[in-house]
């Protein structure tokens, strides 16, 4: 065993990691990062997938990134946030503001996509107060994960993650969202007329006295294994939650800043969330980064008396070297997006290469840069939640960093991967699924 795992094993515990399962897949050495490649301690170089959590837009220790940071952490390390102001959270705030899909004002920054939720959440619910509606509850979809934060897990969907702290969070109203194969662009489009948007319409109608906010993931639901929902769908929810004063809430934590092919999903359904969470890859993938984008005028209830002041705060909010990083980042994504559509349809045809003619995959989909299989075993079964483990550890053996949801597999690949990464991944997708469900 190398021995920084077995010292690894003395002292940590590791998110979203049963302990038994370390026996089974001990948690890889990690030296070094370059481009799509993680290096183990041995230097073999294992391709990384998913972006590390679906962080990394642009490939690890990309040269403008480690630029930015270098310079930003020798000029300013860091200055708490109440008080006093700097360049790169400025910058930053305006970037992220002209680049928006909506009419945003204003930026709240934070450090986790949690945390980024709890203050959307928050926000909403304060909004409400400061017009004397005593409204407490959120609306959520069904399959919709929003992080592990108490408040956060109130309106996540996925049952997995809430079932063991359901005692300790506030049950959110629960909104049907149709799930479909995405092949093409008319699939994207779907959903405006589906039962479940005339179901989610009917609960936010019959809730409204009680709802401050509907959260939602634009387009896809990724932590609930990549399912997709057309823009319609989401148009129509996000206009009839507008139109009964329930704030909308929309959470682009996991499928912002390009990986659906726009910089913003919410731009494919033309709508003008309340507040629009983002995190993960908003640094770039190297450092603690989330924000809150809120639309022009909501600040208003939040003047006048002291204790309408927003009574939260994160020690570590706009770090200048997480915002330096998170301009870089900006910057780099312009460029990126001008060659995205290349990059998606070279995922598409690795896609369908790796579906045909495989009886394990019982459906596949894509949005943009995100691409998911559903699989079943090999008598048609569908397949259990351990075989994401053991499809885990056959990548591995093969040098590709593969983290199935239960039996859902994806990519998520830095959104620029070129054709050589592409075509690697489909190979190997193609052999550990033989190998492992074949
Ligand atoms: C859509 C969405 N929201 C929120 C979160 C939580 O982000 P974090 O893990 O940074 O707290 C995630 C994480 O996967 C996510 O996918």
């Amino acid at each position: 065993m190398d021995p920084l795992v077995r010292r690894d094993s003395a002292v940590i515990w590791h998110p979203a990691t049963h302990f038994d399962d370390l026996e089974v897949v001990p948690p890889v050495a990690i030296a070094r990062a370059e481009g799509a490649w993680l290096y183990d301690t041995d230097g073999r170089r294992i391709l990384d997938a998913i972006s590390s959590w679906w962080t990394s837009v642009h490939g690890h220790c990309h040269p403008q990134l480690v630029a930015a940071i270098t310079e930003q952490v020798a000029r300013l390390d860091h200055v708490m946030f109440a008080g006093f102001t700097h360049e790169p959270a400025v910058a930053l705030a305006e970037t992220l503001l002209a680049r928006a899909p909506g009419d945003y004002a204003r930026v709240f920054y934070a450090d986790s996509g949690s945390d980024a939720v709890e203050i959307a959440l928050k926000l909403a619910a304060q909004h409400h107060r400061a017009h004397g509606r005593t409204r407490t509850r959120f609306a959520a979809l069904t399959n919709g994960y929003h992080g592990e934060t108490l408040g956060a897990l109130g309106v996540c969907g996925s049952e997995a993650y809430r079932r063991p702290f359901a005692a300790l969070v506030k049950d959110a109203i629960m909104l049907p969202a149709p799930a479909r194969p995405f092949h093409t662009h008319e699939d994207l489009v779907g959903d405006a007329g589906t039962a479940d948007a005339e179901a989610a319409i009917g609960l936010l109608e019959r809730h409204q006295h009680e709802l401050a906010a509907v959260v939602l993931e634009p387009l896809v639901q990724c932590a609930g294994k990549m399912a997709m929902t057309g823009v319609g769908y989401l148009r129509r929810v996000v206009e009839a939650a507008q139109a009964l004063g329930i704030h909308v809430i929309a959470d682009e934590i996991a499928v912002g800043l390009g990986r659906t092919g726009r910089i913003f999903a919410s731009a494919w359904a033309d709508v003008s969330p309340d507040m629009l969470c983002i995190g993960k890859g908003l640094s770039g993938g190297a450092l603690p980064l989330s924000a809150v984008l809120v639309r022009r005028g909501f600040d208003g209830a939040f003047r006048g008396p002291p204790e309408r002041a927003f009574a939260h705060s994160h020690t570590y909010s706009g770090n200048p070297i997480a915002c330096a990083a998170g301009l870089a980042s900006m910057t780099l994504l312009r460029e990126t997006m001008t060659h995205l559509p290349d990059r998606v349809a070279a995922l598409a045809r690795a896609r369908m290469r790796v579906a045909q003619g495989r009886a394990c995959i019982s459906a596949h989909r894509q949005c943009g840069t995100i691409v998911a299989f559903d699989l079943v075993d090999r008598h048609h079964r569908v397949s259990d939640q351990r075989i994401g483990l053991a499809l885990r550890r056959a990548a591995l053996a093969q040098a590709v960093h593969l983290r199935p949801l239960g039996d859902t597999l994806y990519w998520m690949l830095p959104l620029a991967a070129d054709d050589d990464i592409v075509d690697h991944l489909a190979d190997i997708t193609g052999r550990v699924l033989d190998e492992v469900l074949g």
